[in-house]
C-alpha cells in the first residue's frame, strides 16, 4: 500500500502519555483483579462460617425440643433461626429420610454428602457445593440430636440436618462490584492519560525552547547559545552537544568566510596587474617584441593564478574528504633523493646547502601527496632561510611509522606567529614573503596531507638557531 500517504508519527508527548496511560491500565487491572479475588474469597468465607453458625443454633434449638413429634407439631421455633435469611433452605429428616421439615423446595436434588455426626462440631471442611436452578450454592447435612438431657447433655434422637444456601445474591453483589470496579478504571485511564499529556507537555516545554532557539539560529546568527545550566541532567547533556555543535558551527563558517574574503583578496592582486598591463600595453602601438614580452610577463601571472586555483580546489576536495588516499609502499631513501635531486640547483642558486639523511626505510605513504608535502616544506625551507644557510631533509622509522623532517637555519619563525602559520592565507612576515609568489597556503597543504593520512604535522623554531618541520606518518608499516 506503498501509495497510502505517509501516516505522521505520533509526538513524544502523546506517545509518553499513552505508555503512561497503557502502564495505568495495567496496574488498574492487576489491583482490580486482585480486589476482586479477595472480596470474592472473603465474602465465601464469611459465608460458610454464617452457615455453620446456623447449624450450630439449629442444633441446639433441637436439642431443646422436648421430642422429634413436637418438630413436626411446632416448627416455627427452628423456622426462626432462618429468620431474614430468604436465601437459607432447612430440611429436617428422620434418620431414614422421612422428612420432618422443609422450608422450602429446590427443583434440583441436593447431592448426598457425608452428614457429620452428632456431637461433632462443624468445620470449612464439612461444607459443600451444590447446584441450584441459578448461580451456585452451598449446604451442609449434619446430625442433631432432640431432647438432650439439659443436667447431663447426654441422650436425644438423632436427626438429619440438611441446610443449603443460594448464592445468587451474593454474584450478583459481586457482578455490579465488577460493573463499578470497569468504570472506575475506564474513568482511571482516560484521566492517567489526559494528566500524563499534561504532565508530559509541561516537561517537554524546555524541549520547546530548544527549539525555538534552534528556529532563531542562522548563519548571521550563529553566536546564540542555549543556557543549559538549569536545565535538567538529560537536557544539559543535549544543549551541551548542541553548543558544542554551533561552536564548531561558527568556527567553520568564520573560517569559511575569512577563507573566501582572503581568496578574493588574493586573486585580485594577480588579476589586477594583469589588467593594468594589458591597459598600458594596449594605450598605444607596440612592436612584435613588446607585445612577446608582456604575453611571458602575463603568462607568470596566469601560472600563479593557475597554482593558486588548484592549491585552493585541493584544500577544499581534502577538507570534503573527497581526496582517496592512494598508499604504496614507497622507498623513503629514493623518494627523499628525488626531491634533493629535483631543489639541489634551486638550493644552489640561493646559495644554500641541501642534504638529505635517509636509511632505507619503506612506508606506506600516497606517493604524490608525500611528494606535495615534503616539496612544500623543503621550497619554504629554501625560500626563508638567508644564503649560507643548511637545509637538511632526514627521515627515521618510529615505533609505529616514519617521521620526516625538514630543517632550515636562519632568523626561524617568532614565537607569536606560529600558532598561525598552518592557517589557511597566512604569511608570518608580510614584509620578507615574496608576495608575488608567496600565498600563504602551503602550509595548510601539508597539514591536510597529514590529516589525510592520520599522522600528524608540527614544527619547532629556535629563531636564529633552527627551524624544522616534522611530519609524523602513522598506520604506515615499515619494512
Ligand atoms: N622554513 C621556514 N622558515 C621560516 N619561516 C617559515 C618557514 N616555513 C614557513 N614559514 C612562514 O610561514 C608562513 C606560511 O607558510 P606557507 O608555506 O603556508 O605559505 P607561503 O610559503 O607564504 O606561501 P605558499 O607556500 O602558498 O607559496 C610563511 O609565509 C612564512 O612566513
Ligand atoms: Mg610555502
Amino acid at each position: 500500500m506503498t501509495w497510502l500517504p505517509r501516516r505522521r508519527p505520533l509526538s513524544l508527548t502523546l506517545r509518553v502519555a499513552l505508555l503512561l496511560s497503557a502502564v495505568a491500565v495495567t496496574t488498574f487491572i492487576v489491583v482490580g483483579a486482585y480486589l476482586y479475588q479477595t472480596l470474592q474469597r472473603q465474602m465465601a468465607r464469611r459465608d460458610d462460617v454464617e452457615l455453620i453458625a446456623k447449624v450450630d443454633q439449629i442444633r441446639s434449638v433441637l436439642e431443646d425440643l422436648p421430642s422429634v413429634a413436637a418438630i413436626v407439631r411446632d416448627a416455627r421455633p427452628l423456622k426462626d433461626t432462618l429468620t431474614g435469611h430468604n436465601d437459607f433452605m432447612l430440611r429436617v429428616n428422620t434418620p431414614d429420610g422421612k422428612p420432618l421439615l422443609q422450608t422450602s423446595i429446590t427443583s434440583r436434588p441436593l447431592p448426598a454428602v457425608d452428614s457429620v455426626p452428632a456431637g461433632r462440631p462443624l468445620t470449612m471442611d464439612d461444607i459443600h457445593d451444590w447446584q441450584p436452578q441459578t448461580g451456585r450454592g452451598r449446604m451442609v447435612r449434619a446430625v442433631g440430636l432432640v431432647g438432650v438431657d439439659t443436667a447431663s447433655g447426654k441422650g436425644g434422637e438423632p436427626v438429619q440436618i440438611i441446610l443449603a444456601r443460594e448464592r445468587s445474591d451474593r454474584l450478583k453483589l459481586l457482578r455490579a462490584y465488577v460493573g463499578d470496579l470497569l468504570v472506575a478504571l475506564c474513568g482511571g485511564a482516560l484521566l492517567a492519560t489526559a494528566l500524563g499529556y499534561v504532565v508530559v507537555r509541561y516537561s517537554m516545554r524546555q524541549f520547546r525552547s530548544v527549539i525555538a532557539k534552534a528556529d532563531d539560529i542562522n548563519t548571521s546568527r550563529l553566536n546564540t547559545r542555549l543556557s543549559v545550566d538549569d536545565a535538567p541532567v538529560e537536557l544539559r547533556q543535549m544543549g551541551a552537544a548542541f553548543n558544542a555543535m554551533l561552536d564548531r558551527l561558527e568556527d567553520g563558517v568564520q573560517r569559511l568566510s575569512g577563507f573566501a574574503a582572503d581568496l578574493a583578496h588574493d586573486l585580485r592582486t594577480p588579476v589586477n596587474t594583469l589588467m593594468v598591463e594589458t591597459q598600458v600595453a594596449l594605450s598605444r602601438p607596440r612592436t612584435a617584441e613588446e607585445y612577446q614580452h608582456l604575453l611571458a610577463s602575463n603568462l607568470e601571472e596566469y601560472e600563479r593564478l593557475a597554482r593558486m586555483i588548484e592549491n585552493t580546489l585541493f584544500l577544499a576536495r581534502a577538507d570534503n574528504a573527497q581526496l582517496a588516499l592512494q598508499r604504496e609502499s614507497l622507498d623513503l631513501q629514493a623518494e627523499l633523493q628525488r626531491i634533493h635531486d629535483y631543489f639541489e640547483f634551486l638550493a644552489e642558486d640561493a646559495g644554500l646547502r641541501l642534504t638529505v639523511d635517509a636509511p632505507p626505510l619503506r612506508a606506506e605513504i600516497d606517493p604524490v601527496l608525500l611528494q606535495r608535502a615534503v616539496n612544500n616544506l623543503v621550497s619554504n625551507a629554501i625560500r626563508y632561510t638567508p644564503a649560507g644557510g643548511t637545509v637538511a631533509v632526514t627521515a627515521r622509522a618510529t615505533a609505529d611509522g616514519v617521521d620526516i623532517a625538514v630543517s632550515n637555519t636562519g632568523p626561524g619563525i617568532a614565537p607569536e606567529h606560529l600558532p598561525h602559520i598552518f592557517d589557511r592565507y597566512y604569511r608570518a612576515d608580510q614584509a620578507r614573503s615574496d608576495q608575488a609568489h608567496s600565498a600563504g597556503l602551503g602550509l595548510s597543504i601539508v597539514r591536510a596531507i597529514m590529516a589525510l593520512h592520520g599522522g600528524k604535522l608540527s614544527v619547532d623554531s629556535q629563531p636564529g638557531e633552527l627551524t624544522t618541520f616534522f611530519l609524523q606518518f602513522r598506520g604506515g608499516k615499515n619494512i
